[in-house]
């Protein structure tokens, strides 16, 4: 059984007044198995962020299901993590009490939500940051205090959403790191959304192509690069020939998609 089945899914949202509806997906279907880590690779407006939303119980399909370890997702709900790209911490909280946030509303002992919320961020690297609030720490920090949080509640997925598009380049790839190397530890069940290349080849198993809007599943291409992995694979030939496919794919899509504005 999968992890998760994403079941002939269908987005159309109804336009406002005189303009017409926008079919962000077509119908699309996508078997996610345990311990995978998906990226979902498209060009911008393809309907990633929809798909990502329906998954995570945020936005309700047209049509078809979600299952999540067969059984029918109908709203948001801790069984998934979500990281998004905009900084989403309480700015009236710590970085600790951020991190605890879910496992209070669970209603966790206090000492057990600051062993697990300590926990966590030592292994996002933010061990000595606990009693700081979000506005003190960089973006890199607030989006490693969001994985922490996300980690926490020990969710059966983590869907991220360009969670590190508002970053610069450097600190970008030692975030996709961080998250390979937690992946690495604890295989968590991933789905990511990007439309960095880059990026998307290297932390995934397997990277999802999306065809300009209305979205629909382009192809699906299993990256078979040794774990662990360094930054160092991405000099490597295989890497190469992986970019130069996907490139090729998103080109198309992204030419598509832009005639299609005009
Ligand atoms: N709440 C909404 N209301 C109307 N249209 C929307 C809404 N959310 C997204 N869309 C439209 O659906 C399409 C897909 O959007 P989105 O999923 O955000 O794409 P992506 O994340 O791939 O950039 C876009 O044309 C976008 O304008
Ligand atoms: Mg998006």
């Amino acid at each position: 059984m999968s992890k998760l089945s994403i079941r002939n899914v269908e987005k159309t949202f109804p336009g406002r007044n005189s303009t017409a509806p926008t079919r962000a997906l077509v119908p699309t279907s996508l078997e996610v198995a345990d311990n995978d880590f998906i990226t979902i690779l498209g060009p911008s407006g393809c309907g990633k962020s929809t798909l990502l939303r329906i998954v995570a119980g945020l936005e309700t399909p047209t049509a078809g299901e979600v299952l999540l370890e067969g059984k029918a997702v109908s709203g948001p709900g801790p069984d998934r993590g979500m990281v998004f790209q905009s900084y989403t911490l309480f700015p009236w909280l710590t970085v600790r009490d951020n991190v605890c946030f879910g496992l209070r509303e669970r209603g966790l002992p206090r000492a057990e939500q600051l062993a697990i919320a300590d926990r966590f961020l030592a292994q996002v690297g933010l061990k000595g940051f606990e009693n700081h609030h979000p506005a003190q720490l960089s973006g890199g920090m607030q989006q490693r205090t969001a994985l922490a949080r996300a980690l926490a509640n020990d969710p059966k997925m983590l869907l991220l959403d360009e969670p590190f598009g508002a970053l610069d380049h450097q600190t970008r790839e030692l975030m996709q790191e961080l998250l390979l190397g937690i992946w690495e530890a604890d295989r968590k069940t991933v789905m990511f959304v990007t439309h960095d290349i880059d990026e998307a080849i290297f932390m995934a198993s397997r990277v999802v192509v999306m065809s300009a809007r209305p979205g629909r599943i382009k192809c699906d291409i299993p990256i078979e690069l040794p774990h662990p992995r360094s930054y160092k694979v991405k000099t490597t030939p295989e890497f190469a020939a992986y970019k130069e496919r996907l490139t090729e794919e998103i080109r198309v899509e992204t030419i598509k998609a832009v005639t299609m504005e005009r």
